[in-house]
Protein backbone atom coordinates (compact mmCIF):
# COMPACT_ATOMS: atom_id res chain seq x y z
CA UNK A 1 0.00 0.00 0.00
CA UNK A 2 2.40 2.63 -1.15
CA UNK A 3 -0.32 5.50 -1.44
CA UNK A 4 -2.40 5.65 1.41
CA UNK A 5 -3.55 8.34 2.33
CA UNK A 6 -2.42 10.07 -0.68
CA UNK A 7 -4.64 11.62 -3.99
CA UNK A 8 -4.35 11.02 -7.45
CA UNK A 9 -5.27 13.02 -10.03
CA UNK A 10 -5.30 11.06 -13.42
CA UNK A 11 -6.26 12.21 -16.83
CA UNK A 12 -7.89 10.52 -19.34
CA UNK A 13 -9.39 7.80 -16.71
CA UNK A 14 -12.37 6.99 -18.64
CA UNK A 15 -10.72 4.30 -20.86
CA UNK A 16 -7.74 2.45 -21.90
CA UNK A 17 -4.20 2.67 -19.83
CA UNK A 18 -5.63 5.43 -17.57
CA UNK A 19 -8.55 3.13 -16.00
CA UNK A 20 -5.77 0.83 -15.06
CA UNK A 21 -3.87 3.51 -13.74
CA UNK A 22 -6.40 5.02 -11.61
CA UNK A 23 -7.06 1.14 -10.58
CA UNK A 24 -3.98 0.52 -9.99
CA UNK A 25 -3.01 3.57 -7.78
CA UNK A 26 -6.51 2.94 -5.73
CA UNK A 27 -5.49 -1.03 -5.22
CA UNK A 28 -2.43 0.70 -3.30
CA UNK A 29 -4.59 3.03 -1.08
CA UNK A 30 -4.60 6.34 -3.49
CA UNK A 31 -7.95 8.36 -3.50
CA UNK A 32 -8.62 9.06 -7.01
CA UNK A 33 -9.71 12.05 -9.22
CA UNK A 34 -10.76 10.62 -12.52
CA UNK A 35 -10.64 13.12 -15.04
CA UNK A 36 -11.79 12.79 -18.93
CA UNK A 37 -14.21 14.14 -21.29
CA UNK A 38 -15.99 10.76 -21.59
CA UNK A 39 -18.40 10.46 -18.46
CA UNK A 40 -20.12 8.00 -19.30
CA UNK A 41 -16.74 5.59 -19.22
CA UNK A 42 -14.89 7.71 -16.08
CA UNK A 43 -18.88 5.97 -14.18
CA UNK A 44 -17.10 2.47 -15.54
CA UNK A 45 -13.79 3.68 -14.06
CA UNK A 46 -15.42 4.85 -11.00
CA UNK A 47 -16.78 1.66 -10.06
CA UNK A 48 -13.58 -0.75 -10.69
CA UNK A 49 -11.56 1.97 -8.55
CA UNK A 50 -14.51 1.87 -6.17
CA UNK A 51 -14.20 -1.96 -6.21
CA UNK A 52 -10.11 -1.75 -5.56
CA UNK A 53 -10.69 0.22 -2.46
CA UNK A 54 -10.07 3.39 -3.68
CA UNK A 55 -11.94 7.06 -2.99
CA UNK A 56 -13.35 8.69 -6.22
CA UNK A 57 -14.33 11.49 -7.97
CA UNK A 58 -15.31 12.34 -11.24
CA UNK A 59 -14.10 15.68 -13.09
CA UNK A 60 -15.62 16.02 -16.81
CA UNK A 61 -13.25 18.15 -18.30
CA UNK A 62 -11.78 18.90 -21.75
CA UNK A 63 -7.42 19.35 -20.47
CA UNK A 64 -7.44 22.10 -23.27
CA UNK A 65 -9.50 24.19 -21.28
CA UNK A 66 -7.55 26.07 -18.56
CA UNK A 67 -10.65 27.56 -16.63
CA UNK A 68 -12.27 23.67 -15.97
CA UNK A 69 -8.80 22.09 -15.05
CA UNK A 70 -8.38 25.02 -12.61
CA UNK A 71 -11.48 24.36 -11.54
CA UNK A 72 -10.84 20.63 -11.14
CA UNK A 73 -7.89 20.71 -9.20
CA UNK A 74 -9.37 23.01 -6.68
CA UNK A 75 -11.94 20.94 -6.30
CA UNK A 76 -9.57 18.20 -5.86
CA UNK A 77 -7.82 19.90 -3.25
CA UNK A 78 -11.00 21.17 -1.44
CA UNK A 79 -12.99 17.85 -1.21
CA UNK A 80 -9.56 15.54 -0.69
CA UNK A 81 -7.70 17.60 1.35
CA UNK A 82 -4.73 18.37 -1.42
CA UNK A 83 -3.07 16.48 -4.51
CA UNK A 84 -0.01 14.11 -4.42
CA UNK A 85 -0.05 12.39 -8.11
CA UNK A 86 -1.06 13.79 -11.31
CA UNK A 87 -0.78 11.14 -14.04
CA UNK A 88 -1.02 13.02 -17.64
CA UNK A 89 -2.17 10.53 -19.74
CA UNK A 90 -5.00 12.05 -21.81
CA UNK A 91 -3.67 11.98 -25.03
CA UNK A 92 -5.16 11.88 -28.73
CA UNK A 93 -3.45 9.07 -30.59
CA UNK A 94 -6.19 7.53 -33.21
CA UNK A 95 -6.81 8.49 -36.68
CA UNK A 96 -4.35 10.50 -39.28
CA UNK A 97 -2.02 11.92 -36.64
CA UNK A 98 0.91 9.73 -37.75
CA UNK A 99 0.52 11.80 -40.65
CA UNK A 100 3.05 15.33 -41.70
CA UNK A 101 2.32 17.41 -44.28
CA UNK A 102 -0.63 15.46 -44.97
CA UNK A 103 -2.46 16.35 -41.91
CA UNK A 104 -4.41 19.57 -41.92
CA UNK A 105 -3.33 22.25 -39.37
CA UNK A 106 -6.29 22.50 -37.33
CA UNK A 107 -5.95 18.71 -36.56
CA UNK A 108 -2.04 19.64 -35.85
CA UNK A 109 -2.96 22.33 -33.48
CA UNK A 110 -5.25 20.21 -31.60
CA UNK A 111 -2.55 17.33 -31.09
CA UNK A 112 -0.74 19.92 -29.74
CA UNK A 113 -3.30 21.22 -28.03
CA UNK A 114 -4.40 18.33 -26.46
CA UNK A 115 -0.79 15.89 -26.01
CA UNK A 116 0.92 19.04 -24.62
CA UNK A 117 -0.75 22.34 -23.77
CA UNK A 118 -3.08 20.04 -21.56
CA UNK A 119 -0.57 18.50 -19.86
CA UNK A 120 1.43 21.75 -19.15
CA UNK A 121 -2.08 23.21 -17.44
CA UNK A 122 -2.73 20.17 -15.22
CA UNK A 123 0.81 20.33 -13.81
CA UNK A 124 0.57 24.44 -13.62
CA UNK A 125 -2.62 24.11 -11.38
CA UNK A 126 -1.91 20.91 -9.48
CA UNK A 127 1.01 22.63 -8.11
CA UNK A 128 0.35 24.90 -5.50
CA UNK A 129 -1.74 21.97 -3.80
CA UNK A 130 1.37 19.36 -4.09
CA UNK A 131 3.64 21.80 -3.01
CA UNK A 132 1.23 22.40 0.11
CA UNK A 133 1.64 18.84 0.95
CA UNK A 134 5.37 19.02 0.58
CA UNK A 135 5.84 17.49 -2.38
CA UNK A 136 4.57 14.92 -4.94
CA UNK A 137 5.00 13.26 -8.32
CA UNK A 138 3.62 13.90 -12.24
CA UNK A 139 4.10 11.00 -15.15
CA UNK A 140 3.74 12.45 -18.55
CA UNK A 141 1.95 9.86 -20.82
CA UNK A 142 4.66 9.69 -24.02
CA UNK A 143 5.21 7.49 -26.43
CA UNK A 144 7.77 5.22 -28.22
CA UNK A 145 7.08 7.27 -31.27
CA UNK A 146 8.44 9.71 -29.51
CA UNK A 147 12.10 8.86 -29.88
CA UNK A 148 12.51 7.65 -33.41
CA UNK A 149 8.48 8.09 -35.48
CA UNK A 150 7.06 10.55 -37.18
CA UNK A 151 4.03 12.70 -37.87
CA UNK A 152 1.94 15.14 -35.62
CA UNK A 153 1.11 12.34 -32.69
CA UNK A 154 5.11 11.49 -32.35
CA UNK A 155 6.37 15.45 -32.70
CA UNK A 156 3.60 16.44 -30.13
CA UNK A 157 5.14 12.95 -28.26
CA UNK A 158 9.07 14.85 -27.90
CA UNK A 159 7.56 17.94 -27.33
CA UNK A 160 6.20 16.79 -23.97
CA UNK A 161 9.23 15.05 -23.02
CA UNK A 162 10.36 18.27 -23.47
CA UNK A 163 7.52 19.72 -21.41
CA UNK A 164 8.88 16.82 -18.57
CA UNK A 165 12.32 18.32 -18.40
CA UNK A 166 11.15 21.83 -18.16
CA UNK A 167 8.79 21.20 -15.77
CA UNK A 168 10.90 18.72 -13.88
CA UNK A 169 13.51 21.89 -13.51
CA UNK A 170 11.21 24.56 -12.50
CA UNK A 171 9.24 21.85 -10.13
CA UNK A 172 12.48 20.04 -8.11
CA UNK A 173 12.47 23.34 -5.34
CA UNK A 174 9.07 22.16 -4.70
CA UNK A 175 9.57 18.64 -3.72
CA UNK A 176 7.94 17.27 -7.09
CA UNK A 177 9.30 15.39 -9.11
CA UNK A 178 8.29 15.14 -13.19
CA UNK A 179 8.91 12.11 -15.40
CA UNK A 180 7.45 10.64 -18.65
CA UNK A 181 7.13 6.77 -19.54
CA UNK A 182 7.20 6.19 -23.54
CA UNK A 183 5.16 2.47 -24.15
CA UNK A 184 5.41 0.98 -27.28
CA UNK A 185 2.47 -0.92 -28.71
CA UNK A 186 0.11 -1.49 -25.62
CA UNK A 187 -2.87 -3.66 -26.23
CA UNK A 188 -5.83 -1.23 -25.31
CA UNK A 189 -8.81 -1.84 -26.79
CA UNK A 190 -8.40 1.71 -28.84
CA UNK A 191 -4.58 0.62 -30.04
CA UNK A 192 -5.82 -2.87 -30.93
CA UNK A 193 -8.90 -2.04 -32.77
CA UNK A 194 -7.01 0.47 -35.68
CA UNK A 195 -4.17 -2.29 -36.44
CA UNK A 196 -4.31 -4.49 -39.19
CA UNK A 197 -2.27 -8.01 -39.21
CA UNK A 198 0.78 -6.96 -41.47
CA UNK A 199 1.04 -3.80 -39.25
CA UNK A 200 0.97 -6.25 -35.81
CA UNK A 201 3.95 -8.46 -37.60
CA UNK A 202 5.59 -5.38 -38.24
CA UNK A 203 5.28 -4.04 -34.53
CA UNK A 204 6.21 -7.44 -32.86
CA UNK A 205 9.04 -7.83 -36.19
CA UNK A 206 11.00 -4.63 -34.56
CA UNK A 207 10.74 -5.86 -30.57
CA UNK A 208 13.18 -8.24 -28.73
CA UNK A 209 10.21 -9.35 -26.79
CA UNK A 210 8.25 -11.54 -28.99
CA UNK A 211 4.40 -10.17 -27.77
CA UNK A 212 2.63 -6.95 -27.31
CA UNK A 213 2.73 -4.85 -24.18
CA UNK A 214 0.47 -4.77 -22.03
CA UNK A 215 -1.26 -2.12 -20.15
CA UNK A 216 0.22 -3.66 -16.78
CA UNK A 217 3.33 -3.21 -18.09
CA UNK A 218 2.86 0.44 -17.80
CA UNK A 219 1.15 0.37 -14.79
CA UNK A 220 3.65 -1.15 -12.86
CA UNK A 221 6.73 1.95 -14.20
CA UNK A 222 4.09 4.28 -13.03
CA UNK A 223 3.35 3.25 -9.94
CA UNK A 224 7.32 3.04 -9.00
CA UNK A 225 7.66 6.15 -10.78
CA UNK A 226 4.90 8.05 -8.02
CA UNK A 227 6.55 5.81 -5.08
CA UNK A 228 8.67 7.05 -2.38
CA UNK A 229 11.24 4.19 -4.10
CA UNK A 230 12.22 6.91 -6.98
CA UNK A 231 13.13 9.77 -4.60
CA UNK A 232 15.84 10.83 -6.73
CA UNK A 233 14.61 10.39 -9.99
CA UNK A 234 13.28 13.40 -12.17
CA UNK A 235 13.63 14.60 -15.58
CA UNK A 236 13.63 11.25 -17.05
CA UNK A 237 11.36 9.48 -20.55
CA UNK A 238 11.30 5.95 -19.81
CA UNK A 239 10.89 3.33 -22.64
CA UNK A 240 8.42 0.20 -21.94
CA UNK A 241 8.80 -1.03 -25.31
CA UNK A 242 9.54 -5.08 -25.16
CA UNK A 243 13.01 -3.78 -26.63
CA UNK A 244 12.19 -1.98 -29.82
CA UNK A 245 15.45 -1.96 -31.93
CA UNK A 246 16.09 -0.17 -35.31
CA UNK A 247 15.09 -2.08 -38.65
CA UNK A 248 18.51 -3.02 -40.25
N1 LIG B 1 -2.20 2.24 -26.47
C1 LIG B 1 -0.93 2.38 -26.84
O1 LIG B 1 -0.37 1.51 -27.51
C2 LIG B 1 -0.15 3.60 -26.43
C3 LIG B 1 1.25 3.59 -26.60
C4 LIG B 1 1.98 4.72 -26.20
C5 LIG B 1 1.33 5.80 -25.64
N2 LIG B 1 -0.02 5.79 -25.49
C6 LIG B 1 -0.66 6.97 -24.88
O2 LIG B 1 -1.40 6.54 -23.75
C7 LIG B 1 -2.51 7.40 -23.53
C8 LIG B 1 -3.80 6.60 -23.41
O3 LIG B 1 -3.94 5.75 -24.53
P1 LIG B 1 -5.11 4.66 -24.66
O4 LIG B 1 -4.63 3.62 -25.60
O5 LIG B 1 -5.59 4.27 -23.30
O6 LIG B 1 -6.20 5.55 -25.45
P2 LIG B 1 -7.76 5.81 -25.27
O7 LIG B 1 -8.15 6.57 -26.50
O8 LIG B 1 -8.46 4.55 -24.92
O9 LIG B 1 -7.81 6.79 -24.00
C9 LIG B 1 -7.53 8.17 -24.06
C10 LIG B 1 -8.47 8.89 -23.12
O10 LIG B 1 -8.12 10.28 -23.14
C11 LIG B 1 -9.34 11.02 -23.16
N3 LIG B 1 -9.09 12.34 -23.75
C12 LIG B 1 -8.71 12.63 -25.02
N4 LIG B 1 -8.63 13.96 -25.19
C13 LIG B 1 -8.97 14.53 -24.00
C14 LIG B 1 -9.09 15.88 -23.54
N5 LIG B 1 -8.85 16.91 -24.37
N6 LIG B 1 -9.46 16.10 -22.27
C15 LIG B 1 -9.74 15.06 -21.43
N7 LIG B 1 -9.65 13.77 -21.81
C16 LIG B 1 -9.28 13.50 -23.08
C17 LIG B 1 -10.28 10.19 -24.03
O11 LIG B 1 -11.66 10.54 -23.83
C18 LIG B 1 -9.94 8.78 -23.57
O12 LIG B 1 -10.74 8.35 -22.49
C19 LIG B 1 -2.48 8.42 -24.70
O13 LIG B 1 -1.81 9.59 -24.27
C20 LIG B 1 -1.65 7.70 -25.76
O14 LIG B 1 -1.02 8.59 -26.63
C21 LIG B 1 -0.77 4.71 -25.87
Amino acid sequence: MRFEGKVAIVTGAAAGIGREYARGLAAEGAAIVGADMDTAGLKQTGALVEAAGGGWRAAGVDITDEAAVERMAGDAAGALGGIDLLINNAGLHLGDYNETTGLDVESWRRILDVNVVGQLLCAKHCRASMRERGGGAIVNQSSMASFMGSGAYAVSKLALNGLTVSLAREFADDGIRVNGIAPGLLASDAAMAGLDEVTKQRVLGGQMIQRFGKIEDAVSLVLFLCSSEASFITGQTFLVDGGSVPRL
